[in-house]
């Protein structure tokens, strides 16, 4: 293990945490809600779900919303929507139980019934907690749209913070973390669903991230876009932690989105190990602190020096 990743908290914490099941939206702040909104809706092909106060909903399909967009700063990574496993009651006693504020809403969102509100640990970011959200109607298997709301990633100053507020007092488990600088937790099957990396220069987001169903359907999606003149910052390529297929391209702000497919899926929940790949680097392949040489980022081929600073 390298010097100061002893400081990162790899287990959850003694008291039952909060148990989150899945990311369920981001808001984008903009100061050019039409603009932000035409890239999701005309490029990505999110479907349109609402609008209320100024506010652009869409979804990917399931949901009734995967992001809001709403007018103000440029934020790519304004607040956040996490599904709980369990009752909010529950989740509100488990809270109180960690020492974490919240507030009850009701009708926090179109779609949600009702939500917990906590601030992120650092950046004060609103995170809803809720236990559904309605369905959109819309289905998800309809051209290049993606499948779903994939993860999200930021810049943090104190990872080992990063690790206590996810782990400790939202339920996620440690999946990877490449050198002592940038981490991958999970809050289901999946093999990331909120990752951070360390930065002194930089905070908020660094990328969001959606799936595309197979690597058809994301070069399906990359010819769609390039007839809107979007190209792509870094990819397709494959990443080592998590060995997604990636690609990168900036929306209209310059906020990253990530398209992906062939994301890691863990086989078994208690250890973190993984479903058999053949790009794996080991078998079985579990949680580890990755050495930051270039294939932790990209099996394939260059490294884009953008995602790699801290
Ligand atoms: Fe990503």
């Amino acid at each position: 293990m390298e010097s100061g990743t002893a400081r990162l908290r790899t287990d959850t914490a003694e008291a039952p945490p909060v148990s989150v099941s899945k990311l369920g939206f981001h808001v984008v702040t903009t100061p050019d809600v039409a603009a932000i909104a035409e890239h999701y809706e005309r490029g990505l092909r999110l479907v349109r779900s609402g609008e209320e106060d100024g506010t652009v909903y869409l979804t990917t399909g399931g949901d009734h919303h995967s992001v809001a967009i709403r007018k103000g700063d440029p934020h790519g990574r304004a607040g956040l929507g996490f599904e709980v496993h369990g009752s909010l009651a529950e989740t509100g006693e488990r809270l109180r139980a960690a020492g974490v504020g919240f507030e009850h809403r009701t009708d926090p969102e179109p779609g949600i019934a009702a939500g917990l509100v906590i601030a992120e640990f650092e950046s004060g970011t609103p995170i809803t907690l809720y236990e559904a959200q309605e369905s959109s109607g819309e289905g998800s298997v309809v051209g290049v749209r993606p499948a779903k709301l994939g993860h999200i990633a930021s810049y943090v100053e104190d990872l080992a913070a990063g690790h206590e507020f996810y782990l400790g007092v939202l339920g996620f488990r440690w999946a990877d973390t490449i050198g002592d600088f940038f981490s991958f937790l999970r809050c289901n099957a999946d093999h990331h669903a909120v990752n951070m990396m360390t930065s002194t220069k930089r905070a908020g987001l660094h990328h969001v991230a959606y799936e595309m169903r197979d690597f058809m359907h994301l070069k399906e999606m990359l010819d769609h876009l390039a007839t809107r003149d979007i190209r792509m910052a870094w990819g397709p390529g494959r990443h080592g932690v998590g060995h997604n297929i990636f690609t990168y391209h900036a929306d209209p702000d310059g906020n990253f989105i990530e398209l992906f497919t062939e994301l890691d899926v863990i086989a078994d929940d208690e250890t973190g190990v993984l479903e058999p790949r053949p790009w794996h680097e080991e078998w079985p392949q579990g949680p580890k602190f990755w050495s930051p040489a270039p294939g932790a980022a990209n099996k394939w081929g260059w490294i884009n020096p953008d995602f790699l600073e801290h």
